[in-house]
C-alpha cells in the first residue's frame, strides 16, 4: 500500500557516551553503583519502593530492586534530556524519517490513534481498520454457524506468518484465550519446517478453514512455501463450491504479490509500520477474530494509553523512559549481558519469544546512525519462561550461578480463572523469588539450618558454601490488575517506547535489521545444492565452500 513516508529527518543527536552526563554516570557507578547493596539500601531508605516505583495506565512498575540509586536516576534523566530524548520521541510521533537506513517514518502508533485524531494518516489507517474488523466479524458469524451444516461455516483458523508477522498475533492470542471466541481454533505456523505445517493441516477440513497469510514484503521464504503448501493443501481436499477466495486472505503491504499469489481478499498496510511492531495493523486480524472487533479496539486503546503517557509525562514520572534508563544502567553500567523475562501467568507464554524479536532484532546494532562503531554494548539477550516453571529450570543459574541476570516479574492480580488457591500460591512464588534474589542467603544462615537431606557425612561448612544465595541479585516487577484486552495493548506499547528509549540513546537505527540479510542471502545460495527440484540445482555440491559447510552438506545429502 502506498502512502507517502514521513518527510523530515532527524537532526543528529549526541550519543549518549559523548555526554556531560554519562561522565557523571561513570563517576557514580565507580562511587557508588558498582557496590550498591539492595538490602543496606532499603534498610537506609525506608521510602525506597515508593520513590521507585511508578504508575502508568494499566501497568504498575516496582524497580527498587534493581541496583540503582536515586542519584542515578537523576543522572539518567540529565542524560535523556542532554540526548533530546523528547524532541527526538516528538518527531518520531510527528512523522519524521527516524528509520534512517530505509528511509521512512515509524508510525505504529498512528495505527492505535482513534478516529479523528491528529495523527498521520489516520483516515488510511481508519479505513482498513474498519475493514479488517468488519471482515474479523463475518468470520466470526461463520464460526458460530460451526455444526449447522452451513456449507460456508468455519471452524479453523491458520495463521501463516514468520518474525513480526507471527509473534504478537501468535503472542497476543495465546494471552487472550479467556476472551476468545470459543468455536474457533487458532493455529499458527511459521517454520519453513514441514513439521509445523503438517500436523496442523492435516488435522483440518479444507472447507472449515480459512487461511490468513500474513507478510509485509509478500516475499519471505517461509511464509511463501508455507502457503504454497497450503493452497495445495486446500485445492487437493476442498469439496466442489469451495473456493480460495473465501479461504485464503492476505495481510500485506505488497498487494501486486498477493493478488499474484492468487489470493482475492487482502488487507494492507504501510512500510511505515515495522515488522516487529505491526500487530496493531492487519497483521493483527488473528487477534481480531479470535476477541472481536470491540476486543481488538480495547487492545489499541491500550496501546493508546501508553502512547499518551509516554508521549505527555514529564520523563521523571514515565514509565518506558524510566525502563529503557535502567536497561542502560543495567547494561552499560553493571555490564548485565541479559535479562530474564519471567511472566507469572501462563497466558504470557509466548511473550518472551515476542520480547526477542521486539528488543534483539530493534537495538541489537554494532553501529550509531551515522555508522561508526559504538564502544559501548547494546542490546541484552531477553529470554525468558512463564513462571512457576521456569523456577524448576533455570532459576538454580539465576539465584547462584556465576553471572547476574536481571530478572523482570509480571505479575497478574486477577486471575482469569476460578482457581484462588493456585492463583495465590503463583503470586506467592513470584513474590518469593524477587525476595530470594534480593536477600540471598549468608554462609552463617545457611550453616545454623537443619538440612535433613544432606549427605551424613558431609563438612557442615562445605554445605552451607553450597547452600549460601549471594542475593543482591536485581529484579524488575510488573504489575498488571487483570490480564485484558486493554492492559495486553498497553504493556506491549511499554515494551515499545521502552525499546525505543535505549535504542536512541545509544544512538542507533531500532527500526531496521540488515543483520538478518547474510543469513537468508547465504541460504538461497545452498538451496540448489540441497534440493534437486530448484532450477539449476547440484545436489551434495560442495564446490567453493568452506570445510566445515562442505563436510555438513555432504553428510546431509549422502545416500
Ligand atoms: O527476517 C526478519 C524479518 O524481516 C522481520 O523483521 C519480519 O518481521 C519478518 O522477517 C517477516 O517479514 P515479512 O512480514 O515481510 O514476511
Amino acid at each position: 500500500m502506498s502512502a507517502a513516508a514521513g518527510t523530515a529527518t532527524l537532526p543528529p543527536w549526541p550519543r549518549c557516551d559523548r555526554t556531560r552526563a554519562w561522565g557523571a554516570l561513570a563517576g557514580h557507578w565507580q562511587a557508588h553503583g558498582r557496590d550498591l547493596d539492595l538490602r543496606e539500601a532499603f534498610a537506609r531508605d525506608p521510602r525506597r519502593f515508593e520513590s521507585l516505583s511508578f504508575a502508568a495506565p494499566e501497568v504498575f512498575a516496582d524497580l527498587s530492586k534493581n541496583r540503582i540509586d536515586l542519584a542515578a536516576m537523576r543522572f539518567l534523566l540529565d542524560l535523556a534530556r542532554e540526548c533530546g530524548l523528547e524532541s527526538r520521541r516528538d518527531a518520531m510521533l510527528a512523522g519524521a524519517v527516524a528509520n534512517a537506513t530505509e528511509g521512512r517514518a515509524v508510525l505504529h502508533t498512528a495505527l492505535r490513534a482513534p478516529r479523528g485524531a491528529a495523527t498521520p494518516f489516520n483516515a488510511e489507517v481508519h479505513a482498513v481498520l474498519d475493514a479488517m474488523l468488519a471482515f474479523a466479524e463475518q468470520v466470526r458469524e461463520r464460526a458460530a454457524r460451526s455444526g449447522t451444516g452451513d456449507a460456508d461455516s468455519l471452524t479453523d483458523i491458520v495463521h501463516i506468518g514468520i518474525g513480526g508477522s507471527d509473534l504478537g498475533p501468535a503472542m497476543a492470542v495465546r494471552a487472550l484465550e479467556a476472551f476468545r471466541h470459543r468455536r474457533l481454533r487458532l493455529h499458527f505456523v511459521s517454520n519453513v519446517d514441514g513439521h509445523d505445517i503438517a500436523p496442523v493441516l492435516a488435522a483440518l477440513r479444507p472447507e472449515r478453514t480459512l487461511v490468513i497469510v500474513a507478510s509485509k514484503t509478500f516475499t519471505t521464504q517461509e511464509t511463501m512455501a508455507n502457503a504454497a503448501v497450503a493452497r495445495r493443501w486446500f485445492v487437493a481436499g476442498a469439496p466442489a463450491g469451495a473456493d480460495i477466495a473465501n479461504h485464503f486472505v492476505g495481510v500485506t503491504t505488497n498487494l501486486k504479490a498477493a493478488a499474484e499469489f492468487g489470493i482475492t481478499r487482502t488487507f494492507g498496510f504501510w512500510d511505515w509500520v515495522g515488522g516487529r511492531y505491526s500487530l496493531w495493523s492487519a497483521i493483527g486480524l488473528p487477534i481480531a477474530i479470535a476477541v472481536g472487533s470491540a476486543g481488538f479496539r480495547e487492545l489499541l486503546a491500550g496501546a493508546r494509553a501508553m502512547d499518551e503517557h509516554f508521549a505527555g509525562s514529564p520523563l521523571e514520572a514515565n514509565l518506558p523512559v524510566l525502563l529503557g534508563l535502567a536497561d542502560l544502567w543495567n547494561r552499560n553500567f553493571h555490564g548485565y549481558t541479559s535479562r530474564c523475562v519471567a511472566p507469572y501467568h501462563q497466558g504470557l507464554a509466548h511473550l518472551p519469544a515476542y520480547l526477542q524479536q521486539l528488543e534483539m532484532e530493534s537495538n541489537g546494532k554494532g553501529v550509531d546512525l551515522a555508522g561508526e562503531p559504538v564502544p559501548f554494548a547494546t542490546s541484552p539477550v531477553v529470554w525468558g519462561e512463564p513462571g512457576t516453571n521456569g523456577q524448576h529450570a533455570f532459576f538454580q543459574m539465576l539465584h547462584q550461578g556465576t553471572d547476574v541476570v536481571p530478572v523482570e516479574f509480571i505479575a497478574v492480580k486477577r486471575p482469569a480463572h476460578e482457581h484462588p488457591d493456585l492463583h495465590a500460591k503463583l503470586l506467592a512464588n513470584c513474590l518469593a523469588q524477587g525476595q530470594a534474589l534480593m536477600l540471598g542467603k549468608s554462609v552463617d544462615e545457611a550453616a545454623a539450618e537443619n538440612v535433613p537431606t544432606a549427605a551424613a557425612d558431609l563438612d557442615c561448612a562445605v554445605l552451607a558454601r553450597h547452600r549460601r544465595f549471594p542475593g543482591n541479585r536485581p529484579s524488575t516487577t510488573l504489575v498488571l490488575d487483570a490480564l485484558t484486552p486493554r492492559s495486553l495493548g498497553a504493556l506491549i506499547a511499554l515494551y515499545e517506547h521502552r525499546v525505543w528509549t535505549s535504542g536512541a540513546l545509544w544512538n542507533i537505527n531500532s527500526f531496521d535489521q540488515w543483520g538478518v540479510e547474510l543469513g537468508k542471502a547465504l541460504a538461497n545460495r545452498l538451496l540448489p545444492r540441497l534440493d534437486a527440484t530448484v532450477p539449476g540445482a547440484k545436489l551434495g555440491d560442495a564446490a567453493g565452500l568452506d570445510g566445515s559447510t562442505a563436510g555438513l552438506l555432504r553428510r546431509l545429502t549422502s545416500t
